[in-house]
Parts: structure tokens; sequence; C-alpha cells
């Protein structure tokens, strides 16, 4: 029996043999295209910044439109936060995307989907967030390029639609289901969901792919059982049924392959071809005469079983795993290896858009390949910082966008906010700090600051409360007399009967303790069966650091304009 290892079946570490002269690595003609660039910021902001043709592959892990949000802790004692928000509304802000929208095919796409599933239905918002940044994730691809998209039921039957339809459906290759889970739980009402679905699609015909191989199986390896001083072989025929009039058909080394078998056979190649392969001693000629000679097929020379598009054979990430980050949604390297690896070589970039802890990243680093890996979450994008500096490279540039301008995580801890003298609108830096907390808690920003005692923004929840919220965004402390005044806004809102059940105060830096306590010591309320802090203090560097939140009812859906991941990274 051959050892194992002499079989060159590992998918990861298989380079691409079949293309010869690879092409050099293209001048970058952006910054972010020099090959290991990680950015924070909203995709389709980054995306429209790039120029055309620019990147290759493009793996994609999106938000699957699950209804839920995660929530996990990265780092020492849960040091960092990230919250992944997956819950879709059809907000003022789709309505005016959808308006921009040109007509056309894509627009018609997601028309279709909100004829199917409601013209203001999370399916809607979905199909409008996907389909716009699909679009420009085709401009940017390559023609030799492919995108890789990974979804699960939930909406894979829009994505199919809308890829269909801005790729061609011409452009389709596979449908992969990569089983994902193989946890036993009990029986329900349906079959148990096991498999998450990856749409691979190519930008035209002329797509770069070199396919998969996996191990041979134990049976296979057992018929290399002959060895001489090239390795372990096994015999094949030489000789297969059936005539052929061509170079195949004719005799060769005085072996009529007409005169063979019951009706006729023909040689699996040329007669130069069987000429090369005797002078190399490749041959083996029968004992007995009339035998048919054989070709010694090495074992180094199998590159595995071409894999097909049933992936039941990568590990999936279970908590004991040690890649495992804790990232929610994580998929495994090995996953990202076998994307990677079948289609592209050491020249490509791969893009992935939705990067979260950069999987995709860290597989084309190993590999060999550029990378653009983007992310809205400033957390993700410092986790794959720290990931891909364990491999011993650093990324370059790191860049979060924040607004109008790139700052380095050093000075994300929000300072950048205050040394901001005016914004460049000509809004005082204080106000377009407000502005923007504001925005990130889903509050309408109180630009009168008269009536309502000043305060600085007002939350609406979905059943008619407000809640007001005091921005104070000075570098001191605040003191107690600003709890106090924020204290009488909020009694006195709700002696106007505006129902006014709770009051948020936003720092900085976090406040002293002593302000903790007497938010505290304000007690609690009851709405709707779920208990709430009649007072919350919190500051932005918790909210940015830690990825604390004030807890807060339901919004009313007439405010929502984002998770507030989204309106963190957009700071
Ligand atoms: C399913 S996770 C990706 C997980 C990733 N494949 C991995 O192995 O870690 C989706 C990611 O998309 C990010 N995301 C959501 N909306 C985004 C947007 N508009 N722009 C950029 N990233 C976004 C989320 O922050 C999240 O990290």
């Amino acid at each position: 029996m051959p050892p194992r290892t002499r079989a060159k079946t590992d998918t990861a570490k298989r380079t691409p043999t079949k293309r010869t002269g690879r092409r050099a690595k293209p001048a970058p003609t952006h910054p972010y295209l020099g090959g290991n660039a990680l950015v924070c910021g909203d995709n389709l902001d980054i995306l429209r910044e790039l120029p055309d043709e620019c990147v290759d592959p493009i793996y994609l892990d999106p938000p699957f439109n699950s209804n839920s949000n995660y929530v996990a802790a990265f780092g020492d004692k849960g040091s960092v936060a990230a919250q992944l928000r997956d819950i879709w509304r059809w907000t003022v802000e789709s309505e005016n995307s959808h308006q921009r929208l040109r007509e056309g095919k894509l627009l018609n796409a997601i028309n279709a989907v909100r004829l199917v599933s409601g013209e203001t239905s999370p399916m809607a918002s979905y199909a409008l967030f996907m389909g716009q940044r699909l679009a420009e994730m085709h401009r940017v691809l390559k023609p030799t390029g492919s995108l890789y998209l990974h979804c699960d039921p939930n909406a894979n039957w829009l994505l199919r639609v809308l890829l269909d339809t801005i790729f061609g459906a011409n452009n389709f290759q596979n449908e992969i289901s990569w089983l994902r889970s193989q946890t036993r739980s009990s029986i329900s009402r349906r079959f148990r969901r096991a498999h998450d679905t990856i749409l691979f699609y190519s930008k035209t015909a002329k797509y770069q792919f070199d396919g998969a191989y996996k191990s041979l199986s134990e049976t296979s390896l057992k018929l290399y059982n002959r060895e001489d001083n090239r390795g372990h072989y096994q015999l094949v025929p030489l000789l297969v049924s059936g005539k052929r009039n061509g170079e195949t058909g004719l005799p060769w080394r005085r072996i009529d392959p007409n005169e063979r078998g019951k009706s006729g056979m023909h040689w699996v190649t040329t007669p130069d071809k069987l000429e090369q392969y005797e002078k190399e001693g490749r041959i083996a000629w029968p004992q007995k005469n009339g035998g048919a000679p054989r070709l010694k097929f090495y074992l180094e020379e199998n590159p595995g079983v071409p894999v097909n598009d049933f992936w039941d054979d990568v590990a999936f990430m279970s908590s004991q795993s040690d890649e495992n980050l804790g990232y929610p949604t994580q998929k495994p390297l090995a996953l990202l290896e076998r994307i990677i690896t079948a289609s592209s070589d050491e020249s490509g970039l791969v893009l992935d858009p939705f990067c979260g802890c950069g999987t995709a990243a860290d597989a084309a680093a190993k590999l060999g390949r550029g990378y653009l890996g983007i992310d809205v979450s400033a957390i993700a994008v410092r986790v794959m910082e720290q990931r891909l500096a364990s491999r011993g490279g650093k990324a370059t540039p790191v860049v979060y966008k924040m607004g109008w301008e790139d700052y380095e995580w050093e000075v994300f801890e929000y300072r950048a906010l205050m040394s901001r003298a005016d914004a460049e609108d000509g809004t005082p830096g204080h106000a377009w700090a407000e502005d923007k907390v504001a925005g990130l808690l889903n509050a309408v920003p109180n630009d009168q600051k008269t009536g309502d005692g000043g305060i600085d923004a007002r939350y609406f929840t979905e059943a008619g409360e407000i809640v007001p919220i005091q921005v104070k965004m000075h570098k001191g402390q605040i003191s107690r007399p600003d709890m106090d005044r924020l204290l009488g806004v909020q009694t006195s809102l709700r002696n106007q009967r505006k129902k006014a059940p709770m009051s948020l105060m936003v720092t900085l830096y976090p406040p002293r303790e002593q302000l903790r306590v007497f938010a505290a010591q304000q007690g609690h309320v009851t709405l709707r069966g779920e208990r709430y802090p009649k007072m919350q203090i919190l500051s932005v560097q918790e909210m940015l650091t830690a990825g604390e939140r004030p807890k807060l009812p339901p919004v009313d859906p007439r405010y929502f304009v984002g998770d507030t991941q989204t309106r963190l990274s957009a700071l």
C-alpha cells in the first residue's frame, strides 16, 4: 500500500500547473489595489471609488436576510464586541435609493421582488441593497474573473434573479452546496437545514478556472500497488473499445487496434505520444503473445478526485476549531482556499466586500494572492488587521472611512471628532458631532434647541414615546447639574403628556462612576413587558470600542436610518 502523502490531492497546496507564463501583477491604479488593503466602510461607497475591471476573483458572504442580529465578543475579557445586523426594513433611505436607480433590467428585477414579496417588505429592502452592490461588483470584476456569492435558503432565490440579471444567465456556472453542519437536532416539521449555497458566476466565457481536487479514497490508493524507481504506479490500458478512423486507429509497433476486441479498438493517444511513453520506459509489455501493452500511471500524476458541486469535505467551523476567532458567521479557511485556488493564480487580487473577520483575505495571503477586504464594521477590520499580522504580513493600507476623511485606528477613538473646529459644510464641529451621534442612535437631531429644554436629539419609539437625548461632546467630564437638567427635561415632557418614560445622556469619554450611580438610582420603567433604565449614560468611546448600546424600545420605523454598526462606521 503506497504512502498517502504521495498523492497531490491537497487542493490548497495544488499549484495551477496548467497555465504557463504567469501574468505580472499589474501596477495598482488605486491605493486599495496594491494587494493587501483593508477598508472600513460601506462597500457600496468603496466599490464606487474603484476603476472598472480591477479585481479577480470576488467572494462575498453578505448578511443572508436571516432576520436576526449576531453579537460576539473578542479579545481578552470580551473587550471588543461585534454586532451584525441582519434585519431589513424599507426605509426613507431605501425609497430614495430606489428612486435613483436607472430604468433597466436591474430596476425591473428589484421591482419583481417587490411585487412578489411586498412593496416595502424586508425582502424588497434586501434586494435593493444587494442589487446595487452586485452591479458594482460586476463592473469592477475583470473579464477573466468569477464571483462566488455565499448565501442560504432565505434569499438564494432572489440572489439568483439578481445575478442572472446582472451577470447574464449564460455566465451562471454552479450552485455549490456546502455542508456546513452535521448536528442531529430532533425531528421538527421540516428536514434539517444543513447546507449553505455558493452561487458561482463568471463575468464572461473566458473565465479562469482550475477546478479543485480532493484526496483519493483508500480503495483508489490501493490500486497503485506497483513500484519502480519513479514511485508507485498502476497499469492502465492503452487500448480501449471502438474503432477510430484517425491517428488513434492506426497500427503502432505491429499492433493493429482494429483487429483487437470483439468489434475493434483504438489507442488512448496518438502514435507520437505512445512513442514518447515508450522512450520514457512507461509502457509495460505483456509476457504472453497477443497481450496488450499498458501504461504505467504514477500516483504523483493523479491530482485527486475532481470536486463536484456538493462540498461535504470542507470541515465546518466548530467552536473547538483552532481557527475560530469567535466572529459570528466566520467561514473556514479551507473553503476560501478552495475557491481562490480554483479561480485565480498568483497574479489574482481577491476582493471580499463583506469581509467579516477576514477569512478570504487570510486565504488569499496564504496562497500568495493579493486581497482587498472591506467591512462596514470597524471591529471586523481591527480583527482582520490582527489576523493578517499573525500570518506575518501587514495589511497596508488599512483605511477607516468615516465621513469625509480616512482615519487611522489610533485616532478612531473619536478624538478626531473634537479636533474638528468646523466641519467642511460650515457646521460648527460640536453641532456636527451631535448630528452624528443622533444618526448613530436612529434619533432625530433637535436643530432648534428651543422648547423641549434645549435637548440635542429625540428618539421616537414605535409606540409613540419620546426619549430626550443630551449629547455632551466636550473633552472634560460632565457634571451632576448636566444630569439634573436632563432629568428636568424628561419630567417636563412627561408632564406635558409627551410620554417621555426615559432619557439618555451621551458623552465623549466614559463618565465618572458617581454619574452612573446617579443614573441607575432613577430606577426602571416597564414598557410592553420589557424593563428599561429610566436614565442611561453612555460614552461614544464605549460604543466604539466595546460595542455598547443604550437599551431603548424599538424605534419608530419612520426614523430608522440604518443599524447602529453602520452608523458607527460612518461617523
Ligand atoms: C456574514 S459576515 C462575513 C463573514 C466572513 N465571511 C468571515 O469569514 O468572517 C458579513 C459581514 O458583512 C459586513 N457588512 C454588512 N453590511 C455591509 C456593508 N454595507 N458594507 C461592508 N460590509 C458590510 C458585516 O459587518 C459582516 O462582518
